[in-house]
């Protein structure tokens, strides 16, 4: 039978004569057949397939015998798997089963005809198969002028569909559109049409026909209005429609329907428009635009409500923000740029001069590729606040990150856009920030970045930093090149050695030393204190600070290579004086040493060298750290013991080794003492690690001050590696050493003689009240740290030297 007879059969039978059964007496107690997806009412047929096995054995049963059934609808968004009387609808109709037909050998294909409008009372049986008690409901079916007109009106609405071939029931449609009779075309078309079960079991409960029509027809009209607009879309969006795109379809579908009633809002449309058109008005590079094209497409089908289209979103407004051709004019002018250069800093003549070299470069050539300076001193020696005024000078914008603790390559690359939340890494990001493409990028603390099994952060640095690949930068989050080559990049570091080789190749180190207390002095005065006064709303105030005053605090509340904590004493005198003021006073004010210890509390830092060293056993030695140059004791101490030596004071390896030596240098001395007691040698400040080998002439002097029971001279300190035989070598960070030795009141200091070149580059001011020694072996040390006393170590020397000797041993070069 072809489908269409099926259906006309169908149809046909759905007329209005009453079967036998309808005149025979109604039974109270129904087998409950349970209907998925469709409602059936009085004179309708619904077409069903079965293929549970036990549900297969009673129908045929109850087909074999004639029996009534009670076919309810299922309600949705329950769990269907199993009909429960909880999820089933309660009116329902008493129906017959009319024709059983085989299909496969576990399916069969059966027909229901509606007879009567029921009521399910309660449920009489749960299992096997459910049975329900029921009562027979009375239903209005009158057809008045009203229901005739949305009969007709249904019928049109049919054709309609019929033609827009609504999922492919035209023959059905066409054959339902031809039903006269009102009643038999309202339950046709209730049981046969795919439309929400829902709205079928509302149309099936309605008491009069007029009222079920009114449903009916508004259940059609809109199906109409989505057909219609569905084949509008899909003529629009011709060729395949895969899955992604079918929601897509069927929400636009949603959206349109909304929309006509009212109830949508159109402003998404309205939103991905508007990306679109700031998208284009931008100028963007060539690949960018085709890569965004892409997106655009793709976010115009997306619910806003989805997380791509969040994803997506995001990603486009990255691009929309991030500058591509915005840049900022160079201010070239070399003497302006000077001036304001030296508004902002005292002395950094060094990066001055560098900077100043820059731009007469550039003002000659204009493409020149900007070089990547790093900026290497002690913190708080102003190389970040000199980036920013640079950038003020140069009209540049002025972005700053911190690469401190950065050890994954993301971070400064970016994600892909594949993982959650990824974002771009951190250039991309400064760029944003600058909103220009040359802006003055900082970066600092380079000597802070470690690496991981994430990658390499350096390797990514390095493309955006080198001047030869950074037009095509690449950030993993964006996917697109984008130019950095117009970037001004400065680092900041520490220290040199830290900072990864490929890096530290490409970078011009520039080195900004400590100050001095007359640097100090003058940077306070001229600097500090007027942006402080500023800061603190003083200014037009009278406020005296002496020049004492100032170096007062540098010498006994800061000790330090920069001028960071001066800068903050200094902004805590003023915020006494903040308040006073606020509190009406309208006195002079004069910072004087009273004010001082009032406003900052007692003295923080003392010389400290003449305590420390007036007993027998400690020496005062010179360090460099990170942080800038430092003086350092070193203590010596004879303890009972089977080991040879203790160290603590958390010494590093080589300076460990240093001390093994010294202890070994004595020993060949022949000292009885140092031959079988245990040395233990301590340097203070045991929270700090240290380490390196400068302080070998130091652990030496102490052993022999130890040993021979004399106190090293007070006012000196030593810096120094030493070898076995007693030759002193050069050391590093000679100008940090001085200035720590200065600051710390020591008025002689002993130096290798191999580092007197390093003594040119410091200026003659900063060794005005010093006596430096410079030595070539520890002999000479010696005599310097213990001069009074004709002693028993130059006895020892004399000793050693014979021991050397007896043994053909030549002794250590001499002076
Ligand atoms: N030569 C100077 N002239 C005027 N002010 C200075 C000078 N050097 C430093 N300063 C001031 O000292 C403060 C600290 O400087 P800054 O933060 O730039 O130090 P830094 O070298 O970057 O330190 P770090 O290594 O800890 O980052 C700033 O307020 C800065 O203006
Ligand atoms: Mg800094």
């Amino acid at each position: 039978m072809s489908e269409m007879q099926w259906w006309k059969n169908l149809l046909k039978s759905s007329s209005r004569e009453k079967s036998p059964l309808e005149q025979e007496e109604l039974p109270e107690i129904l087998p409950v057949l349970p209907l998925k997806d469709a409602i059936l009412l009085p004179g309708g047929n619904l077409p069903l397939i079965v293929s549970n096995p036990a549900a297969i054995a009673l129908i045929k049963n109850l087909y074999d015998s004639g029996s009534v059934i009670a076919a309810v609808g299922m309600k949705r968004h329950t769990e269907l798997q199993l009909a429960s009387w909880e999820n089933i609808y309660h009116i329902g109709c008493m129906a017959k089963i009319t024709k059983v037909s085989p299909l496969k050998p576990n399916e069969i294909s059966i027909m229901i005809r509606g007879i009567h409008k029921i009521a399910l009372d309660e449920q009489v049986n749960a299992s096997p198969g459910m049975t329900a008690r029921v009562s027979y409901l009375s239903e209005n079916l009158e057809a008045d002028r009203e229901v005739y007109a949305l009969a007709l009106s249904s019928r049109e609405i049919l054709s309609q569909l019929a033609r827009l071939s609504f999922q492919n029931l035209d023959t059905v449609l066409s054959s339902l559109s031809r039903i006269k009779d009102p009643v038999v075309l309202m339950s046709a078309t209730t049981t046969n049409l795919p439309f929400p079960v829902e709205k079928k079991q509302q149309i099936l409960e309605k008491f009069s026909l007029q009222e079920k029509y009114t449903l009916l027809h508004s259940a059609l009209r809109e199906e109409l209005e989505i057909l219609e607009l569905s084949s509008k879309i899909s003529e629009k969006a011709k060729g395949e429609i895969n899955n992604a795109q079918r929601e897509y379809f069927l929400r636009q579908q949603l959206k349109a329907i909304k929309n006509e009633l009212g109830e949508g809002a159109a402003d998404l449309d309205d939103e991905v428009e508007e990306l679109k058109k700031e998208l284009e008005d931008k100028e963007l590079p060539d690949e960018v635009k085709s890569e965004i094209d892409k997106d655009l497409k793709r976010i115009a089908r997306m619910q806003p409500s989805s997380s791509e289209y969040v994803t997506i979103r995001t990603y486009l407004d990255w691009i929309l923000d991030l500058p591509w051709t915005e840049t900022t004019p160079d201010n070239l002018e070399i003497p302006a740029v000077e001036k304001i250069l030296d508004e902002d800093h005292f002395d950094l003549k060094k990066p001055k001069k560098r900077i100043m070299e820059f731009l007469a470069v550039k003002k000659l050539k204009s493409e020149l590729k900007g070089p990547i300076l790093c900026f290497v001193g002690p913190p708080g020696v102003g190389k970040t606040s000199l980036g920013r005024s640079i950038a003020r000078a140069m009209g540049r914008k002025f972005v700053r990150i911190s690469l401190g603790g950065v050890r994954d390559e993301a971070e400064i690359r970016g994600h892909r856009r594949t993982y959650i939340g990824a974002m771009p890494g951190r250039i991309v990001n400064g760029i944003k920030l600058a909103g220009t493409v040359n802006p003055l990028f900082m970066l600092d603390e380079i000597d802070k970045l470690s690496h991981d099994i994430h990658g390499d952060p350096a390797s990514a640095l390095l493309e955006a930093l080198d001047p030869e690949q950074n037009n095509n930068f690449v950030d993993h989050y964006l996917n697109v090149p984008y130019d950095l080559s117009k970037v001004f990049f400065i680092t900041t570091a520490n220290v040199i050695d830290t900072i990864p080789h490929a890096l530290k190749d490409r970078l011009e180190i520039v080195e900004i030393e400590g100050y001095t207390l007359e640097d100090k002095l003058q940077i306070a005065k001229n600097y500090l204190v007027p942006k402080e006064i500023e800061a603190n709303g003083l200014s037009g105030r009278n406020i005296v600070i002496y020049d004492e005053s100032l170096e007062y605090i540098i010498q006994y509340y800061t000790r330090e290579s920069g001028v960071r904590n001066l800068q903050r004493e200094l902004a805590s005198c003023l915020r006494v004086i903040a308040s006073e003021v606020a509190r009406g006073s309208e006195e002079t004010f004069c910072i004087g040493k009273d004010f001082i210890f009032k406003a900052l509390g007692p003295l923080k830092y003392l010389p400290e060298s003449t305590q420390r060293t007036h007993i027998p056993g400690i020496a005062t030695g010179l360090a460099w750290t990170p942080y800038g140059g430092e003086i350092l004791f070193v203590e010596s101490a004879l303890v009972q013991g089977k080991e040879e030596m203790i160290l603590t004071g958390q010494m590093g390896d080589v300076m460990k080794e240093s001390a093994r030596l010294a202890l070994s240098i004595i020993k060949s001395m022949g000292n009885p003492i140092a031959q079988d007691h245990c040395m233990h040698i301590h340097v203070p400040a045991g929270a700090i690690p240290k380490d390196g080998p400068s302080a070998g002439v130091t652990i030496v002097t102490s052993i022999i001050s130890l040993l021979t029971g004399t106190v090293v001279r007070d006012d000196l300190a030593m810096t120094g590696e030493i070898t076995l035989r007693g030759v002193v070598l050069p050391v590093g960070g000679i100008k940090e050493k001085v200035l720590a030795a200065k600051r710390s009141g020591i008025t002689n200091i002993i130096l290798p003689k191999m580092n007197e070149k390093d003594l040119h580059d410091i200026e003659g001011s900063l060794t005005r009240d010093l006596s430096i020694h410079l030595v070539e072996n520890i002999e000479e040390v010696l005599k310097l740290a213990f001069p009074e006393t004709e002693p028993e170590h130059s006895v020892l020397m004399h000793h050693h030297q014979q021991e050397l000797e007896k043994a053909g041993i030549t002794p250590p070069a001499r002076a």
